[in-house]
């Protein structure tokens, strides 16, 4: 027998990304995402679909920028933290202890403690039901010199299915 599932639970598990936007001097924030992918090598692009009541959407649609930093597993907490809680509520920095870096070509900063940045420039939006999917170019791409040159392994962030989040359609009773 099958029985109905959220699908999106047999898609984990997936990886999660640490999403700069705004500006470094106002309102820098930070958004988790897992449903982030390349879709193209050359130019490179990548897509990341945002929800419609994320006070990031509003950051990206006015600055047409974001950074896709890359987490390794220690920031698993943070990541957790920050996709729990709105900067429209809180300083996502101040509360996680991140450390804003800024990035070499866009306003959004960095967050230094994560391992790779793509900087992105938005070259095209699409309405994708319940979220808001931009296509960004990546304009530049950078590493910690260790996982670059392979002297370090990155263990990625890619913790447990955020039920809160998106388990909600065909869990009842769990
Ligand atoms: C592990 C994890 C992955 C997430 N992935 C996404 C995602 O791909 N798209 C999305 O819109 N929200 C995703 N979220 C939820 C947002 O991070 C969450 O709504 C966040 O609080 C929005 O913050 P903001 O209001 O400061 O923009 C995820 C949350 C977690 C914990």
């Amino acid at each position: 027998m099958k029985v109905d599932v959220e699908y999106l639970e047999y898609m984990w598990p997936m990886r999660h990304f640490l999403i700069t936007c705004g500006d470094i001097s106002d309102k820098a924030n930070i958004i988790p995402l897992s449903f982030v992918m390349p879709v193209s090598r050359q130019p490179p692009l990548i897509a990341i679909a945002v929800g419609r009541t994320a006070y990031s959407l509003e950051l990206i649609l006015q600055t047409g920028e974001f950074v896709v930093n890359v987490p390794a597993r220690d920031l698993e907490k943070a990541v957790y933290y920050c996709g729990y809680n709105s900067g429209r509520d809180i300083d996502k920095f101040t509360e996680t202890g991140l450390t804003p870096e800024p990035a070499r070509s866009i306003r959004p900063p960095i967050i230094s403690e994560c391992a790779a940045h793509m900087e992105c420039k938005v070259v095209n939006e699409i309405e994708t039901g319940d979220k808001y999917t931009f296509i960004g170019e990546v304009i530049e791409a950078y590493a910690d010199e260790e996982i670059a040159e392979g002297k370090r392994d990155l263990e990625y962030a890619k913790g447990e299915f955020p039920r809160i989040i998106y388990g909600t359609r065909f869990m009842k009773g769990k």
